[in-house]
């Protein structure tokens, strides 16, 4: 019923034609998987990549969009531009824009309609630290994430947003949640959210998993029910290993 993942989050690596070239390989490589698959690179890729994309079922997001529409923002780059590059998707929260650039949920609320507003897909991440997690805080964080940032949304919006649980101390740390702790966490924002807009809008929500994501790891922790696919960094970095976890299902 809902659809599976698989998004290639390649964070501030890869020049143009390195880029172009990666892409090149994934559409390549690519033959037919059971998911939908999205290419994440830095901004300054999303024009050419949706070209050499657009015949194909890949599909492009932003890794960030400003929270304001228009205007004197040096250097910010909005939803809207992100559209009109021919982008589908853009994440917002990722924790690596969080602890560096101090965002905060109410922030990305703000964050999270200017995309929808745009007719963009939000990738809302969410995830506890390490000493969250040993403090045994994971379930409040992940719930005051969700409730912070998205549920001024409308069931038509909300069922119009992915959501991705990537655990901090599982990013590009090798340090993979087990499949069972994603699991447990996937089935409790599935839970919260159902709480608020009922059983069947949050079994049409695609959940994620991210951190450490692997070939090696991908199949076992996406056979888990609450697992619709992953937010992939290290390994989106490398055609063959992306297209190997995109056939994790
Ligand atoms: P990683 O990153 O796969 O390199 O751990 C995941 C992410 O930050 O989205």
């Amino acid at each position: 019923m809902r659809k599976n993942i698989v998004a290639g989050n390649w964070k501030m690596n890869k020049s143009l034609e390195e880029g172009k070239t990666l892409i090149s390989e994934i559409m390549n490589t690519q033959n037919s998987s059971d998911c939908q698959i999205i290419i994440i690179p830095p901004f300054i890729h999303l024009s050419v990549a949706n070209e050499i994309t657009c015949n194909s079922n890949i599909a492009i997001g932003a890794q960030d969009c400003s929270a304001n529409q228009s205007g004197a923002y040096t250097g910010e780059v909005s939803a809207q531009m992100i559209k009109s590059a021919g982008c589908q998707y853009v994440i917002v929260g990722h924790s690596e824009r969080r602890a560096m650039h101090n965002e905060s949920n109410n922030l990305l609320n703000i964050k999270v309609n200017q995309a929808l507003e745009n007719k963009l897909t939000p990738i809302y991440c969410c995830g506890e630290t390490l000493e969250e997690r040993e403090a045994n805080r994971h379930f409040e964080v992940v719930k005051q994430q969700i409730q912070e940032g998205l549920f001024t949304l409308t069931e038509e919006q909300i069922k119009n947003s992915v959501i991705a649980y990537e655990p901090v101390w599982a990013i590009g740390t090798g340090k993979t949640a087990s499949a069972d702790q994603a699991q447990e966490i996937h089935n409790y924002i599935r839970t919260i959210i159902a709480d608020k807009y009922g059983n069947s809008v949050a079994q049409e929500i695609s959940i994620l998993y991210g951190g450490s994501v692997k070939p090696q790891n991908a199949q076992e922790i996406f056979a888990k029910e609450d697992v619709d696919g992953g937010l992939i960094g290290g390994a989106s970095l490398k055609a063959e290993d992306f297209i190997a976890i995109t056939k994790g299902f």
